[in-house]
């Protein structure tokens, strides 16, 4: 089967697709075929050896994926072949077939496409962890989304939505403020604005923002921190932008405002249960309808190092995925 390698630490244009023996599932694992995979900032980082946990090489991106389960080993009684799931894995999703354990993987309802749910895993449960679990988002209120366009972005306004907020999506062009309102955002602001904060103004009125979702960083986070009423809550998701920002702590003084990080990896990795208990929610939101994730863009799994090198460069518009023929 096909697997994409990575060698050394590089620019996609390094990694391979190589051909390796097909795995076989042990106890307590699964065979899944993997008919798509999700691609995120994260894997553009991971192969070039700049994320926070630097893996040992030869390295096999790809981290969540939607398929068949194919075989399962001794001791599964959850799953069967033939079953559609989704899950996350360590690594190794761009691939035709991975093994995993079967506590990772979850049922796909019949409502979701498998390309929307190979790149659902990571986003949604971040989305759901930091708005409900960190952010204490409550129907009515209203939350701005930076980089509303990108994977991470487009999940929460779904989320967002299923949670009865008014949602505010910012983005730097035309043509993914648009995409952020086809995904649910009722109102869009153009942040490569100077002035964009005048913009939040004319939104929200005197009344300012309740929460910001950022995964993005740079020169972006602090006018939306100033854009927060009392008792607003500033959601650390991430740092697309490349720069860390240093916000003044008189401003979260002044605006009575909490600044919270959302590490759902890091929560994952302290209490695994908390996986499960975000999943189930979400897929009783999709099988109700409450939740009604955004489309994704599918490319197939051949196209692996320009669509790695389109999502570090910001140019991708909805989460991205991969799929096998
Ligand atoms: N905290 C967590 O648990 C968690 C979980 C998953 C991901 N993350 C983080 O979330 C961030 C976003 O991930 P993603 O997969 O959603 O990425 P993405 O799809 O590429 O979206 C990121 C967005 O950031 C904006 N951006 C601004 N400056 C950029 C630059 N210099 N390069 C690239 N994009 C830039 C772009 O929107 P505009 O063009 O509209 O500005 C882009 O659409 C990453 O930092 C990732 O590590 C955090």
């Amino acid at each position: 089967m096909k697997i994409v390698c990575c060698r050394t630490f590089g620019p996609p244009q390094t990694l391979e697709r190589i051909e390796i023996d097909a795995p076989v599932p042990g106890p307590d694992e699964v065979l899944v075929e993997v008919h798509a995979a999700g691609v995120g900032f994260v894997d553009g980082l991971m192969i070039q050896g700049l994320y926070q946990v630097k893996p040992p090489l030869p390295y096999y991106p790809g981290s969540e994926f939607a398929g068949v389960v194919a075989q399962v080993g001794s001791g599964v009684a959850d799953f069967h072949v033939g079953d559609r799931v989704l899950g996350i894995a360590n690594n190794g999703a761009f691939a035709d077939q991975l093994t995993i354990a079967s506590d990772k993987l979850v049922k796909v309802p019949n409502n979701l496409s498998a390309q929307v749910a190979a790149g659902f895993f990571i986003n949604y449960a971040t989305a759901l962890y930091g708005l409900r679990d960190c952010g204490k988002l409550q129907a009515g209120e209203t939350v701005l989304i930076l980089g509303a366009a990108g994977g991470v972005g487009s999940s929460a306004i779904s989320v967002a939505k299923a949670m009865g907020a008014i949602v505010i999506a910012a983005a730097s062009n035309a043509e993914k403020r648009q995409a952020a309102l086809s995904f649910g955002a009722d109102y869009c602001v153009d942040y490569s604005d100077p002035n964009w904060r005048q913009a939040l103004k004319t939104l929200t009125g005197k009344q300012g923002l309740d929460v910001v979702y950022d995964p993005v960083g740079g020169d972006k986070a602090e006018p939306a921190f100033r854009s927060l009423a009392p008792g607003g809550r500033f959601l650390v998701v991430g740092f697309a932008a490349g720069e860390i920002p240093r916000i003044p702590l008189n401003l979260a003084l002044l605006k009575r405002s909490a600044i919270v990080g959302v590490d759902w990896g890091g929560e994952m990795r302290a209490n695994p249960a908390i996986n499960q208990t975000l999943m189930t929610t979400l897929m009783q939101w999709v099988r109700d309808g409450t939740l009604k994730p955004a489309p994704v863009q599918s490319r197939p799994m051949s196209d692996y190092q320009q669509s790695l090198t389109d999502q570090l460069a910001g140019r991708v518009v909805g989460k991205l995925v991969l799929t096998n023929a």
